[in-house]
């Protein structure tokens, strides 16, 4: 599809029929569609059998890296879930190697980062020139889209600079974010070097998984929400969106997404993003207010929920749906990550709910 910056632009985009694009794609440029479209925030995960099984012979970053098997595991998952979108499986770090950061995952730990970046002169060390070396995400890209065609939208997806900066600085995941904020405040200069050169590399990271047929690019803002509203103003803001309109400019359209971000949801509107995902600790018509109707939303199931009885998972299921009440511009997800041990029954279920709705 190339003429989605014409649409998002207001430019006639020729006649349009309810069936051009995917149902999905439709969805986040705010297009009518025949029903809501569905997908799970890590729909492939450690809670499905046939994952645990390729994990059993293969690391999470080896699974990253051979194309063949990252493309396995993401179609995989979308098949057996009946969603509208197949996620590409790869990881928020990968970008750290290229820029000279070793990492790894520790069972249980979660991701390590051997040398965190704590001064100026580990900022000024951080290489923004290798972003190829992510091309074996572009392969995998490449085999779900031989795979799907159109029948599915594929989202590509990176960091947002504040969350893979906190990854960079900390080490690791973080409560506090102590060690982010002293360098945000106290040596801002670095900070935004660190800024500038994690949007250089995603870029050409997102235009990596563009070219190689990603319809859609989602945002990861995992942890923005331990940022106050004056904080995101004065130290994320600017990169995310940079990043945002960076992406737009390559033709496709953007999910910003985070967690715990109701007091941020309107700024983190104005980046311009298409779609602004929507966590479940506000309920949907309320986020969608303050994102603002001239954007798209996804969520926001509690992915908790998916433990539930059926009856109550269906009963929040439709919560959402009808609070949404057939406005242009809603795709049905997670608040946040599927967590393992959830039923896989469940989210089937879910997906089926959602596909069969319709507004009373
Ligand atoms: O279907 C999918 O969504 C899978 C693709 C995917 C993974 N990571 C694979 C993965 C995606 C989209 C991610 C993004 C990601 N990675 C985020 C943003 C999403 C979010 O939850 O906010 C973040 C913060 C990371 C960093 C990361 N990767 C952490 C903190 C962990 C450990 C968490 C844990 O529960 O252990 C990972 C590991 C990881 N990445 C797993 C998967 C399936 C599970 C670990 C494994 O298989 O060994």
């Amino acid at each position: 599809m190339d003429n989605l910056s014409e649409m998002r632009s207001g430019a006639d985009p020729g006649p349009d029929t309810i069936l051009d694009g995917s149902r999905f794609v439709r969805a986040c440029l705010r297009r009518p569609v025949d029903r809501t479209p569905v997908w799970f925030l890590r729909q492939a995960g450690r809670y499905m059998q046939e994952y645990r099984d390729v994990r059993k012979h293969h690391t999470l970053v080896e699974i990253c890296k051979q194309p063949e098997l990252a493309a396995e595991v993401t179609i995989t998952a979308a098949e057996k879930l009946g969603v509208d979108a197949a996620i590409i499986f790869a990881d928020l770090l990968l970008p750290l190697e290229p820029m000279g950061l070793d990492f790894e995952f520790q069972a249980g730990e979660g991701p390590v980062v051997h040398h965190p970046v704590r001064t100026a002169a580990d900022v000024r060390a951080l290489r923004v020139d290798r972003a190829e070396e992510l091309s074996y995400v572009a392969r995998a890209i490449q085999k779900v889209a031989a795979h799907f065609k159109d029948r599915l939208g594929i989202i590509g997806f990176c960091g947002a600079p504040y969350t893979l900066a906190s990854y960079m600085i900390e080490g690791g995941g973080s409560r506090n974010y102590i060690e982010t904020k002293r360098m945000m405040y106290h040596d801002p200069v670095s900070w935004r070097l660190l800024l500038d050169k994690i949007v250089t590399v995603l870029e050409d990271y997102c235009r990596l998984q563009v070219l190689a047929g990603a319809d859609v690019i989602q945002i990861f803002d995992s942890w923005v929400g331990s940022l106050s509203l004056s904080d995101y103003r004065d130290y994320a803001f600017d990169a995310s969106k940079r990043l945002v309109r960076a992406v737009q400019a390559m033709g496709v359209p953007v999910i910003y997404f985070g967690v715990e971000t109701a007091g941020l949801l309107g700024e983190m509107a104005s980046t311009g993003a298409d779609v602004l995902g929507l966590d479940w600790r506000q309920p949907l018509d309320e986020g969608w207010r303050a994102v603002g109707y001239n954007h798209a939303v996804q969520g926001n199931l509690d992915p908790i929920t998916l433990f539930a009885p059926l009856e109550i998972l269906e009963q929040r299921v439709k919560e959402i749906l009808r609070s949404a009440n057939g406005r242009v511009g809603h795709i049905f997800n997670l608040g946040h990550g599927i967590v393992p041990n959830t039923p896989v029954e469940n989210v089937q279920a879910v997906a089926r709910m959602v596909r069969e709705f319709r507004l009373a």
